[in-house]
């Protein structure tokens, strides 16, 4: 949609009276705040006096800010961030760990699990911008997460076991998935950090950027995003994370099933008339 995106603001009047662009603020939380430009949408963690730790409350405010943008038609993809200069975010709140009992663990390992899954589900694009600590939960946070930008002083890792427990948010499941079995295994066991290079070395992070660029440069990857047809974007991220959970015939089944749906969609006609006709697609979604 990026196309049409700049009459976007003024069609929904967020213009100020300049006439530049606006951010338009949508919730009032106590740790995270959202913010929409145009076609994207800022989602940002702060509890910065914590390194942006999850407490329950973070965590249940990320799932509300997922779920207002979910509805959100003006809102294409989303960027996921820490405040400050230091995390984006440092863990789970070992505060809050500390008074677990096996019950209790149990059902704080689902419910983060639960909306890190949502997140992973998500029908937009979601990146992660990472400007420096993403460890534990915050790790495995930026892992359901559909891309992941790094400055290069992030530092990833799942220390867990150094606090006698082992990740809980999908981590031991999705690391592996994503820079394979040996790789996860070394990190997960020894509970060290890698920095930014090497974790786009493994391909943990999809970009290093300078760190005063990590916004700018997460910005222009999910422009480039979703300037594509949504509908295609939300099949493609429906496609490919099926694929990782199902046999090859169930995958392949479920992509062809996919493709054939988007053929019923205005923005398959939209984008393949713009190519023939030789101009920009005009998308709508649907
Ligand atoms: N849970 C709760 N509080 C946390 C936290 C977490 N995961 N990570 C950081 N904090 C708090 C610190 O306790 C400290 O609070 P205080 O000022 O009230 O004492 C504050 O955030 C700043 O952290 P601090 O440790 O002083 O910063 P640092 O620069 O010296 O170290 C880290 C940064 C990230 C290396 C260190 O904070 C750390 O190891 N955090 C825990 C990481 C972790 O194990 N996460 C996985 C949890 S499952």
């Amino acid at each position: 949609m990026a196309r049409t995106e700049a009459a976007r603001p003024a069609e929904r009047g967020f213009l100020t009276p300049s006439g530049v662009p606006s951010f338009r603020a949508m919730n009032e939380s106590k740790y995270v705040r959202t913010e929409v430009s145009g076609a994207v949408a800022t989602v940002v963690i702060d509890r910065q006096d914590k390194l942006n730790a999850l407490n329950p409350g973070v965590i249940e405010e990320i799932d509300q800010a997922f779920e207002q943008l979910r509805d959100d038609a003006s809102v294409h993809g989303v960027l996921l961030t820490g405040a400050g200069d230091k995390a984006f975010v440092a863990g789970a709140d070992i505060g809050v760990l500390a008074e677990m009992e096996p019950l209790s663990g149990t059902e704080v390992s689902r419910e983060g699990q639960a909306v890190l899954r949502r997140i992973e589900e998500f029908p937009k694009p979601v990146v992660a911008a990472v400007g420096g600590y993403a460890l534990g939960g915050g790790c495995e946070l930026a892992l359901a997460c559909h891309l992941r930008v790094a400055s290069e002083r992030a530092n990833f890792g799942l220390p867990e076991v150094g606090l006698g427990i082992i990740p809980g948010y999908g981590g031991t499941i999705r690391l592996a998935r994503l820079v394979g079995l040996g790789r996860a295994m070394e990190i997960v066991l020894t509970g060290d950090m890698i920095d930014a290079q090497r974790a786009y070395e493994i391909g943990l992070a999809n970009v290093v950027a300078p760190h005063g660029e990590l916004m700018e440069r997460a910005e222009k990857l999910l422009a480039r995003i979703v300037r594509n047809g949504p509908k295609a974007l939300e099949m493609a991220l429906k496609s490919m994370y099926a694929a990782a959970e199902n046999t090859m015939e169930h995958a392949l089944a479920l992509e062809s099933s996919l493709f054939g749906l988007l053929a019923s969609t205005r923005d398959m006609r939209e984008g393949m008339a713009a190519f023939l006709e030789k101009r920009k697609a005009r998308f709508e979604g649907r």
